[in-house]
């Protein structure tokens, strides 16, 4: 049984990493079709060229409202309407501590950080909902583990807990004709990057691995592996899930609680 059948979705930062395995993995739950939207040309080229004509792309960046709204209109003008918004594009924040960051780049680190992961995932929903509330449409954000738990830097930590803010409080305020819920993955080998005003050059971030060594269940965790969670909350089968957040984790959140 597929479980998006004639469903058209917009998927934000569907170039690379999760959100590409989230856009292949909608199509084989029979997706009538995907917005693809990246900051990253050559990525979205890249993905219709791997999934074919029911993918339509643009680059644009989501903190333009204007973007988003070109995103939606897309979805419309292609397919004929917008069921599911996924918000998904994001940065890191080089794991910055306040010791080794000047004044400057804190500033502007936070300012950008916090525009694309939460005033994206913002300016997403005002620009999409009226389209998802016509068809008793949904949003899934991608959330983390640093949504509840301490990994990484405090701006990104910060910027994941807002976003796990934004779910709750959209949940509440487009019900009954939207719902709201996350995704929070764990660390997961993708080429997530630092925020251009963070980012290291000197020093690149260890890149994250995702190996069994850092889950309970000690298996790799790939991108694909949380695309599942998606498609629950995208699909009618959740119609009574709002506000609510899947751990895809492998247990991470877990281990994060344990006192010994
Ligand atoms: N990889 C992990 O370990 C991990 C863990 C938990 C949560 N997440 C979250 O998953 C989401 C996806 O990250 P990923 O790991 O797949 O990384 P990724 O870099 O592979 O994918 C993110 C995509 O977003 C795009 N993007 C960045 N800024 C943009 C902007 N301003 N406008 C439009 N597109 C933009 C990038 O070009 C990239 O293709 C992020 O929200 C991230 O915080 C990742």
């Amino acid at each position: 049984m597929a479980w998006l059948t004639n469903k058209v979705a917009l998927i934000t930062g569907a170039g690379e990493g999760i959100g590409r395995a989230v856009a292949a993995r909608f199509l084989e739950e029979g997706a009538a079709g995907i917005v693809a939207v990246d900051i990253v040309e050559d990525r979205l080229a890249a993905l219709k060229a791997d999934l074919g004509d029911l993918v339509v792309t643009l680059r644009g960046d989501v903190r333009s409202l204007d973007d988003n709204r070109e995103a939606v209109a897309l979805a419309v003008a292609q397919f004929g309407k917008l069921d599911i918004f996924v918000g998904n594009a994001g940065v890191r924040d080089a794991r910055r501590r306040l010791d080794d960051t000047s004044d400057a780049d804190l500033s502007d680190g936070f300012d950008e950080v916090f525009a694309i992961n939460v005033k994206g995932y913002l300016l997403g929903a005002m620009a999409a909902r009226e389209e998802l509330a016509r068809h008793r449409g949904c949003i899934v954000y991608t959330l983390s583990t640093s949504s509840f738990y301490i990994g990484g830097g405090s701006i990104y930590i910060a910027s994941k807990h807002a976003a796990l803010g934004l779910t709750r409080s959209l949940a509440h305020e487009l019900a009954p004709n939207i719902r709201v819920n996350g995704v929070a993955p764990c660390g997961t080998p993708t080429a997530l990057a630092d925020a251009g005003s963070l980012a290291r050059p000197d020093s690149p971030t260890k890149p994250r691995t995702g190996g069994p060594d850092t889950n309970l269940m000690h298996i790799q965790i790939e991108p694909e592996d949380h695309a599942a969670a998606y498609v629950l909350l995208a699909s009618d089968q959740s119609r009574v899930m709002t506000g609510a957040v899947i751990n895809s984790d492998g247990g991470r959140g877990v281990m994060s609680t344990i006192v010994v």
